[in-house]
């Protein structure tokens, strides 16, 4: 009887979870019952991270004690630091983020607990040390001096001022709370659905969180922002863009920045996205990306059929942003930390080991020759 196979488990539902759902009714990603857009406009990143984390919005001394302690373990320890000054330069930063998560494992005193409480404990500090490891890495292969975090500001404050020296305007940083915000958490997806299945064996949140940045990496998931900026710059003008998209479709390409698994018509995240995109391209004085931008949607749209994921806005926002392309996939990392740990935190709870099943295609059964008679 021939199984039925669902190939990258399409259409399969696996388990149950409470920390998000892309609701039908409303087209919206909605984090524990909130929507994603009404997060956007009316919380900061560190409230949606404690909302992601403990279930609820923070109230506003639950969220001040959040941040101190978010703050207070920004600091890496010598032997990260270390290490960190030791990568070679051209190290990818997504291998530097999966490397730097490894070496916090290696040091945490309370690895081997993986009670909730010590979980939470040490997300807090993969969450609040990980933005800080890639800062270090930004500034030490410009050979520049590394920056200290400063525990005066935010999040999305701190992450730019250790890496440029400075905090941009404040739609600079609104547009990338809200990228933050927009990435944190999106259900089953691939690097999720591999942090849960390493905790599915009852192994460490260090590993399950090193397992998700390895895949995120990948340009199907994660990586695709790094590939849209990509294409954007063999793109290099609007004028070139009607052409450009053309001929990759005739040539069967993949899109990068198009497309997902779940949402057939149009990521819910995009809309607001582009919003931000739009409003840092004119404090950025430079509309070039969007006119190259709204060209390609159209073709992918009228020819294809499909929608920009939030991977197509995010990456030239970043570019805008003064980051390195190379830099947009760990800054989707330092925002989905909070969406991987909630699941690792929920598969803990409700545990089954994660054990599918294969269909056998191979030799049907045969007897050992020994080698001198091979
Ligand atoms: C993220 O799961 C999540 O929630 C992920 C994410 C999150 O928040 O965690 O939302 C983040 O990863 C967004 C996706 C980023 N990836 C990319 O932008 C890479 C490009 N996208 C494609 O690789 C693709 O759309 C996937 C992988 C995202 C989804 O593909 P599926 O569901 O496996 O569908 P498929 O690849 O089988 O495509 C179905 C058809 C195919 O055509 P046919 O072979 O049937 O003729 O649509 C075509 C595909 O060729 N297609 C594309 C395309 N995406 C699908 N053709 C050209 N360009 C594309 N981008």
């Amino acid at each position: 009887m021939a199984e039925d196979i669902k190939k990258g488990l399409l259409g399969i539902v696996v388990d149950e979870t409470e920390v998000s759902k892309v609701m039908p009714e409303i087209n919206s990603l909605t984090y524990r019952g909130y929507a994603a857009q009404d997060l956007c406009a009316k919380c900061k990143f560190e409230e949606v991270a404690y909302l992601i984390l403990n279930g609820e919005l923070p109230s506003e001394k639950q969220l001040k004690d959040f941040e101190k302690v978010e703050r207070k373990e920004r600091n890496l320890s010598k032997t990260l630091l270390e290490s960190i000054k030791n990568f070679p330069k051209k190290s990818h930063p997504m291998d530097v983020a999966r490397t730097a998560v490894s070496i916090m494992g290696l040091e945490d005193k309370e690895t081997k607990d993986n009670s909730p409480e010590a979980n939470l404990r040490k997300v807090m500090r993969i969450f609040a040390k990980t933005p800080v490891a890639l800062a270090a890495f930004y500034r030490i292969r410009k050979g520049k001096k590394i920056i200290k975090p400063k525990s005066n500001l935010s999040f999305s404050e701190n992450f730019f001022y250790m890496c440029f020296g400075r905090v941009p305007e404040k739609e600079i940083v609104k547009a990338f709370d809200v990228s933050l915000i927009l990435y944190a958490e999106h259900s089953f997806n691939v690097s999720t659905f591999t942090a849960r299945t390493i905790t599915s064996s009852l192994s460490d949140i260090h590993g399950a969180i090193t397992g998700a940045i390895a895949s995120l990496k990948g340009p199907l998931h994660g990586g695709a922002n790094e590939e849209v900026m990509h294409m954007m710059n063999k793109i290099k003008k609007p004028e070139n863009a009607l052409n450009w998209i053309n001929n990759a479709l005739d040539q069967k390409a993949v899109v990068m920045g198009f497309g997902h698994r779940v949402y057939k018509s149009g990521d819910s995240r995009v809309p607001t996205m582009r919003e931000y995109f739009s409003k840092v391209a004119k404090v950025k004085k430079d509309k070039k990306f969007e006119k190259i931008y709204d060209i390609v949607e159209k073709v992918m749209i009228e020819r294809k059929n499909i929608h920009p994921n939030v991977d197509y806005p995010t990456g030239p926002t970043y570019h805008l942003m003064g980051f390195d392309t190379d830099f947009f996939t760990p800054i989707f990392v330092i925002s989905r930390i909070t969406g991987w740990s909630a699941h690792i935190l929920e598969q803990h709870a409700a545990n089954k080991l994660i054990r599918p099943l294969a269909s056998y295609k191979g030799n049907s059964y045969r007897k050992v020759i020994p080698i001198n008679q091979r």
